[in-house]
């Protein structure tokens, strides 16, 4: 299936390994050097998927090569005449300094506050600016990568390290996979083959909350076969990080936010771990079936978290992603609704709603009810033994469903907007334990529960008893500050342009200025909190919020 984020053409030319020699220029915030093609099969023409990228030679080629115009998503094509023989090219090359897919910290920004940090994130059609590669899932990579970092900076990728700056993975993956970050990072060990990584100031607030990572790993085994990847250690970035969470090979890539000390938040360990079978090892071939890695994950994540946690709390996580997902769905044109979705001429971040995710997980905790546990994980497990290390579609998920469970069909499923009438309702009662003994699903539920028109001055009573502005939860507090904004409640002004200036999640920041702008005051308000901030977001989070104010 041809993928329409993509110019490159894998039919003709594939790129099988990527060798990389970067330098690394933070006060140019630039990489510098180039990347070595390796081509099976090289046919006439080589065509690569850039964005930004400044190149300045590539060698293996007849004619040189030809840079085509700029697309606002895809970037643009670069296509070079091979010489008849040749098996690889090498393309020199600078990345820009608002290359989407990476992030430049200064100092401040860190939590040590003493050194520059640089990261990347990849996914979706983000490698592009970092790297001139076939930036399709559908093209799997293996990789090296020679880099060369300032002193005193330690460098990471989503690889094993072969020896500090010198990287390499055996396994072969999607571009997305790629991952970079280079910074002051020291690491804890957890187990044999789990550590944290993060800024010393964090690292070992982050090796408690994450601890229990290696049953993890343990338990996502018994499930679904061995972890295939060597080592599964955890990046723990600044809050600027646009995300929650990147299942980079080796190495997740993680928002500090979710450290609420209590552990209450490690489900988002359990959902990047569970992408080590569900998107790594098995990878949606384009993004119109981005459900495959999401819907197979979420499902997953919940297995895990039922395996350590006890099913309580596994049923309760799913219970608040679908209610997320039936509030999310009410707003979605009836086109997103569906698991394989269409992306024509879209950003295929665009996808990323609740539909690929909740959905997804609910038709296999569907096909798991309907066919009992142990049949179903059997097919599970087939399914990754089967597609292990390959990109595959919608279709191939539906022809192996039906090797198996020869009269299901889930068309509906994948084709129709809406939950199908055999979707599975996950419930959860909420009960009404001391509130000091509250983890943050309980808090949260609690305030989405508050009524919407309650008042400032009845805000200001909660906040005396709570302390709620103040709290150190990420979580809770992005939930208080939206309830603040709607109730006009004044004291919660200051924290929330701290919190918006520091956090750049962009599942906490879009929604708070998204109810800013819903009034003029707000509107001004926003506008002037964003002047501060912007600098300090990540270049998605940036497009994100100039949509919002513009
Ligand atoms: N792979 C995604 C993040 C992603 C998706 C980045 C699409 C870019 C484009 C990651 O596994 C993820 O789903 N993260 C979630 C957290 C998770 C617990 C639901 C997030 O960041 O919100
Ligand atoms: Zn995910």
């Amino acid at each position: 299936m041809p993928d329409i984020h993509s110019y490159s053409n894998p039919q003709e030319s594939r790129v099988r390994h990527v060798e990389l020699d970067l330098a690394v220029s933070f006060a140019e915030k630039k990489l510098r050097g180039a990347a070595t093609l390796f081509l099976e099969p090289a046919g006439k023409t080589l065509v690569l998927d850039t964005r930004d990228l400044n190149i300045q030679r590539v060698n293996g080629a007849t004619t040189g090569f030809t840079l085509g115009p700029r697309d606002k998503f895809l970037g643009s094509p670069l296509t070079i005449e091979l010489a008849p023989g040749t098996r690889s090219v090498m393309v020199e090359y600078e990345t820009s300094p608002e290359a989407s897919g990476l992030q430049w910290l200064e100092p401040p920004q860190t939590a040590g506050k003493r050194h520059p940090l640089l990261f990347s994130q990849s996914q979706a059609i983000h490698a592009r600016s970092w790297i001139p590669i076939q930036d399709s899932p559908g093209v799997r990579v293996t990789y090296s990568a020679r880099i060369h970092a300032p002193v005193p900076l330690t460098a990471l990728m989503s690889a094993h390290i072969v020896r500090p700056g010198h990287f390499h993975l055996p396994q072969p993956v999607p571009p997305y996979l790629i991952a970079l970050a280079v910074g002051d990072l020291q690491f804890q060990a957890i187990s044999k083959r789990c550590g944290i990584w993060a800024d010393p100031t964090v690292v070992k607030d982050a090796a408690r909350e994450f601890e229990d990572v290696e049953k993890m790993v343990q338990a996502a085994e018994g499930l679904y076969g061995p972890y295939r990847w060597g080592r599964y250690d955890l990046l723990v970035l600044p809050p600027s990080f646009p995300f929650g969470g990147m299942e980079n090979p080796c190495l997740t890539f993680a928002t500090p936010t979710v450290i609420a000390g209590d552990r209450s938040l490690v489900s988002l360990v359990a959902h990047e771990l569970a992408h080590s079978w569900s998107g790594n090892l098995v990878t949606n071939a384009t993004w119109r079936d981005f459900w495959l890695n999401e819907g197979f994950t979420t499902y997953i994540e919940r297995r895990i978290q039922e395996a350590i946690y006890g099913r309580r709390r596994s049923e309760m996580e799913f219970a608040i992603e679908q209610g997320e997902l039936e509030k999310e769905m009410k707003e979605l044109p009836p086109g997103d609704q569906k698991l394989a979705i269409d992306l024509t001429g879209r950003d295929p971040d665009d996808g990323m709603t609740q539909v690929p995710y909740v959905k997804g997980a609910l038709l296999l905790r569907k096909l798991e009810e309907k066919y009992g546990r142990a049949k179903f994980d059997a097919w599970l497990r087939s399914y990754f033994d089967k597609f292990a290390f390959q990109s595959i579609t919608s279709e191939q998920f539906v022809e192996h469903l039906h090797a198996t469970f020869t009269e299901e069909n889930v068309d509906g499923w994948l084709h129709q907007p809406g939950l199908p009438p055999d979707a599975p309702r996950v419930t959860y009662d909420f009960e009404t334990a001391p509130r000091r003994t509250w983890a943050t699903q309980e808090w949260l539920h609690w305030m989405r529960e508050l009524p919407a028109n309650i008042s400032a001055a009845q805000m200001g009573s909660l906040d005396r008893e709570w302390d709620f502005t103040h709290t150190g939860n990420s979580e809770i507090a992005a939930q208080w500050l939206l309830m603040a904004i709607r109730a006009n409640y004044e004291p919660a002004w200051p924290r929330l342009e701290q919190f918006l200036i520091t956090v750049g999640r962009r599942k906490f920041v879009k929604p708070l200025f998204d109810e800013m702008v819903k009034t003029p005051e707000g509107k001004a308000r926003a506008q002037a909190i964003y002047k501060k901030a912007r600098p300090g977001y990540h270049p998605i989070t940036q497009a994100t919020v100039d949509g919002i104010l513009k």
